[in-house]
């Protein structure tokens, strides 16, 4: 006989069923790529993972995490501050540095916890956090938990809206530190920060810019070095916070990138780093290869902005209207949540993984399925994608 506790969550998560919102796990087995072995599936190509360089099975990456396994062993025991700093983070946090153009890095087990260290590290009960209201989960969170710890003020602006931002950093004016944090790629839009414009407002009115660059590391640049470098402008934001678990080998973590006295101060202060074990080393070792490949093969990034240019391309000419875009995140508006749920069924009867999402992950009438193409992805995979979509969409009537 269950609990009325545990009751409570089954009647919910029959609910979830009946709204059509429940997730079922799929279960892969085999290592992250462009085609992988899915359980009762077989092969399948994927359009939903994070992988945009392929690194997460790369030979160089895969073999210094095993080296740094029989190095290190398998992990530190300790938060940084104790015992638990290795050789390597110092090594995977100058490389972090360097790759996105700032003084110091410093690491976290996940982006997401070092979202959550920023503002309620770095401000106090006379400042303001300012965010994006299409930011990341993390970042919301992250603005309500440095409120609830800090008794900051929080704010949000329409969506890449300067005029919005500016109205809220004039409201603010009396606060002692303006931060305005936004994702430098959206990731349900695959669109991109305005960052010169939002660097040249919070230069205007003395705030602190944080850009979450998750999905343009490793993915927008010459050389990947994000969102400051395709704007042309590496070096002129204050703080980037990113992670290793996409284009960086995709196994897990993250970090922030600013001066050092940011990071020292985060190092000091930061609980997630303080009352949490560091990132494992053969996770930072795989993530240092990983940022040294990236900086030996700029063309893999090049790969990457062709293949999500041809896959886009050839999505228009099929008759399907992605959002534009410049990114390897191509969503395919369809409108209901049942229709990017039933193509992204049919499209996995195709051999074609690809995601749908529908309210309230996005606004209502604008469900979708969310192609993210790979530098892994060979022609082969990306036409087989294509035939795909072809396929299911004039099934669906939707082309
Ligand atoms: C913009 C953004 N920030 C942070 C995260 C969290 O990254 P991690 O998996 O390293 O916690 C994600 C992951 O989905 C993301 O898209």
């Amino acid at each position: 006989m269950s609990s009325q506790f545990e009751q409570r969550l089954e009647s919910d998560l029959e609910q979830f069923i009946r709204d059509g919102v429940y997730k079922r796990l799929t279960y892969l087995d085999s290592p992250q790529g462009p085609r992988v072995r899915m359980e009762g599936r077989g092969d399948v190509i994927i359009l939903s993972s994070n992988n945009y360089l392929g690194l997460s099975a790369e030979p160089a990456v895969i073999a210094a995490g095993k080296a740094g396994l029989d190095r290190w062993g398998a992990g530190t025991a300790s938060v940084r501050f104790i015992c638990g700093t290795y050789t390597v983070h110092r090594a995977l946090e100058a490389a972090c540095a360097r790759l996105v153009g700032t003084g110091a890095s410093l690491s976290f087990v996940s982006a997401w916890n070092a979202n959550e260290a920023v503002p309620a590290t770095l401000l106090g009960e006379q400042d303001i956090v300012i965010s994006d209201q299409l930011n990341h989960a993390s970042i919301i969170d992250a603005a309500r938990l440095a409120k609830s710890i800090t008794k900051c003020q929080t704010a949000v602006y329409k969506h890449a809206d300067l005029a919005d931002l500016e109205a809220k950093l004039v409201a603010a004016r009396d606060r002692r530190t303006r931060m305005v944090i936004t994702d430098g790629v959206f990731s349900m839009e695959g669109s991109i920060a305005p960052l010169p414009d939002l660097i040249e407002l919070c230069r205007r009115y003395d705030a602190v810019l944080v850009v979450d660059d998750s999905h343009a590391t490793g993915v927008l640049g010459r050389h990947g070095r994000g969102t400051a470098e395709h704007y042309g402008v590496v070096g002129e934001v204050d703080l980037i916070t990113s992670t290793l678990g996409k284009a960086l080998g995709g196994a897990a973590g993250g970090f922030v990138a600013g001066s050092a006295a940011v990071c020292d101060y985060l190092t000091q202060r930061a609980r997630p780093q303080l009352f949490s074990n560091a990132l494992p080393p053969t996770v930072a070792a795989s993530a240092l290869a990983s940022v040294e490949f990236l900086e030996a093969h700029p063309e893999r990034v090049t790969t990457l902005q062709t293949n999500a240019t041809y896959f886009r391309e050839r999505l228009l000419e099929l008759g399907f209207t992605p959002l534009p875009g410049e990114t390897p995140i191509i969503p395919v508006i369809l409108g209901e949540t049942s229709a990017a749920i039933r193509m992204s069924e049919l499209m996995l009867s195709e051999g074609v993984f690809v995601t749908g999402f529908g309210f309230p992950v996005v606004p209502q009438g604008q469900a979708r399925v969310r192609c993210q193409i790979s530098a892994a992805h060979t022609r082969d995979d990306l036409d087989q994608a294509l035939a795909a979509f072809r396929k299911v969409g004039r099934e669906l009537k939707l082309i």
